[in-house]
């Protein structure tokens, strides 16, 4: 893996429900499917790690994790549609990597469509290997798509 340059750490902060608007112009813009109010409002309620990357005032990404005793879940990482490709997706995926590494995680998880090739690389840059598929996993425009379970070992 080959170490992006370090993010901004004072321009990524804790994810509040103030940010939620912001936060959902985002994800309806990059997600086919996207999450509902509802479900960053109970990732907030449930202590899951979520965190905004905040510049100027300006949200430019953020990253929901879900810890479980010695591992973590990757639930969501979205980078605005205008900031895209520019490395901000990788920065901030290794950031969160190393909050949780510093956490005492040994173990990071996620599930993605094989049909994400954006996330695929993103993934497969930072070192994440396929370890399963989940059937059926996901709502897709024909029917169901399913889903490839990654790992990467922090
Ligand atoms: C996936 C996502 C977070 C990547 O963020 P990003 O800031 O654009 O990514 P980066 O610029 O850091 O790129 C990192 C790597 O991802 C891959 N990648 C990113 N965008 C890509 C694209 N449009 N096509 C192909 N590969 C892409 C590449 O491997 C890239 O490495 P490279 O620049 O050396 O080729 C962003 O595309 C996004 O928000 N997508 C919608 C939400 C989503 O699908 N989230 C993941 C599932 S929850």
């Amino acid at each position: 893996m080959s170490v992006p340059a370090p993010l901004n750490s004072l321009l990524l902060r804790d994810m509040n429900p103030s940010d939620l608007d912001r936060i959902l112009n985002i994800e309806q813009q990059v997600h086919a499917y996207p999450w509902s109010r509802i479900n960053f409002s109970d990732a907030l309620d449930s202590g899951y790690l979520c965190k905004v990357y905040d510049e100027a005032n300006e949200m430019s990404g953020y990253t929901v994790l879900m810890f479980a005793v010695d591992e973590v879940h990757l639930l969501n990482i979205s980078v605005a549609l205008h900031c895209q490709r520019s490395g901000l997706g990788r920065r901030l995926l290794h950031a969160v990597m190393g909050v949780a590494r510093d956490r005492g995680m040994r173990r990071m998880l996620l599930e993605v469509r094989p049909s994400n090739v954006a996330a695929l690389g993103l993934y497969k840059g930072l070192d994440f290997n396929t370890i399963g598929l989940r059937r059926d996993y996901y709502a897709a425009s024909a029917g169901r798509e399913d889903a490839i379970v990654m790992e990467c070992l922090l």
